[in-house]
């Protein structure tokens, strides 16, 4: 890894949607580990800034607000408020917090829109788009459902089926309706304006290069790039026909907006700019976004990968071809996995999960902090429980960190009289430790440098533990009355150590290490710092606060609530939602081997296949949404698993008797499963 020397650092975190409350998968997604990361900047003294916002334009919110029969202004402003509010209370230290309704956001991503759109950059396009013609509206893909031309599921939405998982074009679905009306759509010319992302391809995979060798990117991040430039970046619509959202500055165009996603992104800077003004510097977000010497971190959840890491550095490289102005591209963008609750996917429409709001009016802060710290999705999906989280807080918290700090401080005031006593002489266990914490230091320092917080924070509680083991080994209630010089240094060195605790667990749990610093009567902001943290800085003779107790337990009445609750309603309503079926229910499908003995492509469609099967006693049409993975060609031949009792349906004017199994694999790519040559055509399978 190259190192460069930065002068700054900007760090964002994804702008959630004003369209809900946040809830702890957010947390660990994007937020947690960034506030970590920031704090930890700050503890070293360096300059950093933490910008986000709320992200209010985009079709969840107007549906939100169409389901609720209000204006989509009442969701934002309800929203805005409470994750704003969420944030604070969790300690989530924002330099700014600003919203994407605000003028200086749409100015500035008119602003992009327009440098691009005069330089010609933009390509215009002439298309067909379902259009209610009693609510006179343009439909969002979202706005339409239909039948699914994959599983036949009755609730798809146009742009996905949530029942079998497939990626949807409004145009594929079967009957489609409008949400808003109910009506049958009519397909209308529209006109759409499209970024070319492709002619990007090729530096968008050498900075990608340059800034892994650089700073160390996560794998998933670059598989997943990795993935989008193999399939080959297309032209991407950055405009939309909605009245809800940035307008697009051009004459004649009232009825259409920026595509959030292409205007969400650019509110980072316009966050930035704002944070400016509220300073009254008004040109000082240019530091952070106009100079190389600031390095650009963009904490996100892995679902928001190609807008971080593809569609904003292309947008970006755009606007410095065309300008005199160059912004900095993110330097790392450490997406993070995802964050389950109690085993499965959190899920706002299903009530799986819970708010972050609701959970702090029942638990502080830190103890969720610390837990969502010590299991950070960074490598893999995580899964939050209720049990876990009791047992990082009783036995982790509670009887290491807390059970450290509060024996050594109960004996500081019981022998000698809440004065730090001196260290006079050392003995082997003494010496040991002194090697150790500095040692310690180095590693938790690279560690959170190289954003891996979850060991970080293992590490850090790694050294608690140390602290408890000293003070067992050296055993100052033994010592107190045998070498009282020997006591006195056990004590000395634990308060130390209790100092560097507090320091270097102030990233994660900054509620406790306040109130640590105020039970050590430290309020010498230089003894806060990351600098000299490993070192004794307390003098003797210090006077220390009154000991009090840093964790509660958590009781197990204390959580069952939400187990039973849980278990009683939201279980049950999982299985209800996950539509478990009886073996009579299975038996229903009919599932048969089938030889395909003919594929071709569906005419005027990119994803749909037409293959002919044998099913030995008949041969059936199946029209399978195969064909951005299979060319026809590659099918003929296999023995494929069919379900052969599906209703006949029809797709593109194409008639399907039946549905190929398939798999998805990490990719989102389907793979047929074939089943041995040796296995009779027709052949049922139980
Ligand atoms: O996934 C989301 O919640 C999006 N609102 C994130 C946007 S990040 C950036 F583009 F602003
Ligand atoms: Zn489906």
């Amino acid at each position: 890894m190259n190192t460069k020397n930065f002068r700054r650092t900007l760090v964002t975190s994804a702008l959630p949607y004003a369209n809900g409350p946040i809830h702890l998968g957010h947390l660990a997604g994007a937020y947690l580990h960034a506030d970590i990361f920031v704090r930890f900047k700050r503890l070293k003294q360096e300059v950093v800034l933490f910008i986000c916002g709320s992200d209010e334009h985009g079709v969840p919110i107007t549906l939100t607000a169409e389901e609720e029969g209000v204006s989509p202004k009442v969701i934002i402003d309800r929203y805005h408020e409470m994750n704003l509010k969420a944030f604070e209370d969790f300690g989530i230290s924002f330099d700014n917090y600003s919203r994407t309704s605000l003028t200086i956001h749409h100015k500035t991503a008119q602003e992009f829109f327009l440098k691009y759109y005069q330089n010609g950059i933009l390509k215009q396009k002439k298309e067909f788009q379902f259009f209610d013609e009693k609510a006179k509206m343009f439909l969002p893909d979202r706005y339409i459902v239909g039948t699914c031309p994959h599983c036949g599921s009755n609730d798809a939405r146009g742009d996905q089926c949530e029942s079998c998982g497939s990626y949807l074009n409004s145009t594929e679905l079967i009957n489609p309706k409008s949400k808003v009306t109910g009506e049958t759509p009519v397909l209308k010319e529209t006109v759409h304006w499209y970024f070319p992302l492709g002619d990007y391809q090729t530096r968008l995979q050498k900075y990608i290069e340059e800034k892994n060798k650089q700073e160390g990117w996560k794998e998933n991040v670059l598989n997943y790039c990795k993935n989008w430039f193999d399939e080959g970046l297309q032209d991407r619509a950055i405009t939309r026909d909605l009245d809800w959202g940035v307008k697009v500055p051009l004459k004649d165009n009232e009825n259409k907006v920026l595509y959030v996603w292409f205007e969400a992104v650019l509110g980072y800077i316009s966050s930035t700019k704002e944070w400016a003004e509220k300073k009254n510097q008004p040109d000082e977000w240019k530091k952070y976004w106009l100079d190389s010497e600031t390095k650009y971190i963009a904490f996100i959840g892995k679902d928001n990968i190609v807008f971080h890491c593809i569609v904003f550095p292309a947008m970006l490289m755009a606007w410095n071809d065309l300008s005199e102005e160059k912004y900095i591209l993110p330097d790392n963008v450490p997406a993070n996995e995802f964050l389950n609750y109690e085993g499965l996917k959190f899920s706002k429409s299903r009530g799986w999960g819970i708010y972050l709001k609701d959970f702090l009016e029942h638990f502080p802060p830190d103890p969720l902090r610390y837990y969502l710290a010590s299991i950070l999705p960074e490598n893999r999906d995580a899964d939050f429980y209720w049990r876990d989280f009791q047992a990082k807080n009783n036995n982790e918290l509670a009887d290491i960190l807390g059970n450290f700090v509060n024996r050594t401080l109960t004996f500081t005031e019981k022998h000698f009289n809440s004065m730090v006593p001196e260290a006079a002489s050392l003995n082997e266990i003494d010496r040991q430790l002194l090697v150790q914490i500095p040692q310690f230091k180095v590693r938790i320092e690279q560690l959170f440098e190289k954003i891996k917080i979850k060991d970080a924070v293992n590490e850090i509680m790694n050294l608690a533990r140390l602290g408890n083991k000293y003070f067992n080994d050296s055993q100052p209630w033994k010592t107190i009355n045998e070498n009282r010089e020997s006591c006195a240094t056990t004590i000395n060195l634990s308060i130390q150590l209790i100092r560097t605790l507090a320091v270097m667990f102030s990233p994660i749990i900054p509620f406790t290490a306040e109130k640590i610093f105020s039970m050590l009567n430290i309020s010498d902001e230089s003894l806060k710092l990351w600098d000299g943290s490993a070192e004794p800085k307390i003098p003797v003779g210090h006077k220390i606060g009154k000991p009090t107790i840093l964790f509660t337990k958590i009781d197990d009445k204390l959580i069952e609530p939400f187990l039973n609750s849980q278990e009683k309603e939201e279980i049950s309503k999982m299985k209800i939602n996950r539509k478990t079926i009886t073996v009579d229910d299975f038996k229903r499908v009919e599932i048969k081997i089938a030889k395909v003995i003919g594929c071709e492509k569906v005419k005027n469609s990119k994803k749909l296949l037409k293959l002919q099967v044998d099913l030995g006693d008949e041969n059936r049409q199946v029209i399978a949404g195969l064909a951005e993975f299979y060319e026809p060609g590659e099918l003929v031949g296999k023995k494929v698993l069919l379900v052969s009792n599906l209703n006949e349906l029809k797709l593109m004017d194409e008639i399907s008797q039946g549905m190929v199994l398939t798999v998805e694999d990490e990719n989102k790519k389907l793979k047929i499963i074939t089943v041995d040559e040796s296995l009779p055509i027709g052949c049922l399978l139980k």
